[in-house]
């Protein structure tokens, strides 16, 4: 048992036991943090930190999985679900707040024409996909990048575990950037093409005229243009990746950013499309829950009334300038590069000769957890990073490289951590 850890450790010790992976979030388990030299369990957190339940203190750049974009306990937030909580959580009745948020989000994203609300991400990818197939009335769907958790989608990973065969058959994946390949998968199932569902970018930019062509390839055939913007969306631009790059799906997916850690989702798009929502079986029992769409409208309002995304940019310029700077600094550049948009970046580590990456992202966690960094190789900016939490990420990488860049050199990665090195699991981005 570590002594930084101990609490953390004894509690995924119950978890464990109770819970399976100890965990609700595969991004918050012992697949993705290293036992022995992270910690599991967060006492609490405000504006750029968290605590965890040993006391250790940190500059969050997780952000929930990039759920919190304005910060943690955001007054303006906190203040309206307090408001709202007064009056009711759930009705037995729908509640003026649906049509209020959604006003918000067809001012702002600029496919959005009519909206309708999920939970989790999962649930507005899973609405999204059964409107195109409704409206279309075919079957097969085209993928690009990570759409959450359900059969439609997951089956198409490595961790397809329990999703049945004839499932899995229906959803092909094809690669960013790459036109010829996405024309390919398209003529291959000419005519059974009910979507093209793309995250607009994660890791790289879209190539000049890449998400044009996309759409129209698309339109050319008849399949539904979809972009999850679950994370770009009110983070890359106030209309999301769309606007930012001027290029309008027929249907958007939003998640993340829209209330600031509290649980909405969303499904915008043209009204003809949406229509479908009408027919098909789109419904949850907490669908119209007011603290979250209260969390929403005061989300939303603040991203238009502050200059919230600008802020995410520049702080994440900030990261982007000084990571660059260190990576050349100290010579790392074999085995780490850096990409991504500001606001949503990632450090994107290599296999070497003698150093699995494996090896070399877990030596990564282990020595930023320790210096009390957050992060799993991106930084999700929040509106509460202030430049001091930059300088603070950039001084702890100002340290940590040296010993990732010694590790690799001398090919002794192994004994420098002090935990089982990371398993490579599945892959999404
Ligand atoms: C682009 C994208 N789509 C969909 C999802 C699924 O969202 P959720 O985990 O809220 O179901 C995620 C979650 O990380 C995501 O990043």
């Amino acid at each position: 048992m570590s002594s930084r850890y101990g609490n953390s450790e004894r509690q995924l010790a119950t978890a464990r036991n109770l819970i399976p992976l100890g965990a609700q979030t595969f991004s918050k388990s012992v697949t993705q943090l290293p036992l022995g030299v992270a910690p599991f369990f967060a006492e609490r957190a405000r504006g750029s930190r968290l605590f965890d339940v040993d006391g250790n203190e940190y500059v969050d750049f997780i952000n929930a999985l990039a759920a919190v974009s304005l910060g943690n306990c955001d007054p303006d937030v906190d203040a309206a679900v307090v408001e709202q909580q007064k009056s009711g959580t759930i009705f037995s009745l729908s509640h003026r707040l649906e049509s209020e948020v959604a006003e918000r989000i067809v001012n702002m994203v600029p496919c959005a024409e009519m909206v309708r609300f999920g939970k989790n991400g999962s649930d507005a990818t899973a609405g999204a996909i059964r409107v195109a197939r409704a409206y279309t009335g075919r079957d097969h769907v085209l993928v690009c990048g990570y759409h959450g958790w359900q059969d439609w989608y997951i089956g198409s990973t490595t961790r397809n575990k329990g999703v049945p065969e004839v499932v899995r058959g229906l959803t092909h994946t094809f690669p960013y950037n790459d036109l010829a390949a996405l024309e390919v998968k398209l003529a291959e199932l000419d005519g059974k093409v009910a979507a093209v569902i793309l995250e607009p970018m994660n890791v790289a930019f879209p190539a000049p005229g890449y998400l044009e062509s996309v759409k129209a390839l698309t339109h050319k055939a008849g399949a539904v243009l979809v972009f999850d913007e679950t994370i770009t969306g009110f983070r890359h631009s106030r209309g999301g990746a769309q606007e930012l790059f001027g290029v309008t799906p027929d249907l958007a997916t939003l998640g993340k950013g829209v209330a600031n850690g509290y649980p909405l989702s969303v499904v915008c798009g043209r009204r003809e499309l949406m229509a479908e929502m009408e027919e098909i079986f789109f419904s949850f029992t907490m669908g119209g829950e007011t603290l979250s769409l209260a969390a929403a409208k005061a989300t939303l309002d603040k991203i238009d009334r502050e200059p919230v995304v600008a802020t995410l940019k520049e702080r994440g310029e900030a990261v982007l300038k000084g990571v660059d700077e260190l990576i050349a600094r100290h010579d790392v550049g074999d085995f780490l590069s850096f990409a991504g948009h500001p606001a949503w970046s990632f450090l994107v580590i290599k296999d070497k000769p003698g150093a699995n990456a494996f090896e070399i992202k877990t030596l990564y966690l282990q020595e930023i957890f320790a210096r009390g960094v957050l992060s799993l190789f991106t930084h999700n900016m929040s509106y509460a990073h202030s430049p001091e939490d930059v300088q603070r990420l950039l001084s702890v990488y100002d340290e940590v490289f040296p010993l990732l860049r010694e590790g690799v050199s001398n090919g002794d990665i192994h004994e420098r951590l002090n935990c089982a090195p990371l398993k490579p699991l599945f892959k999404i981005r």
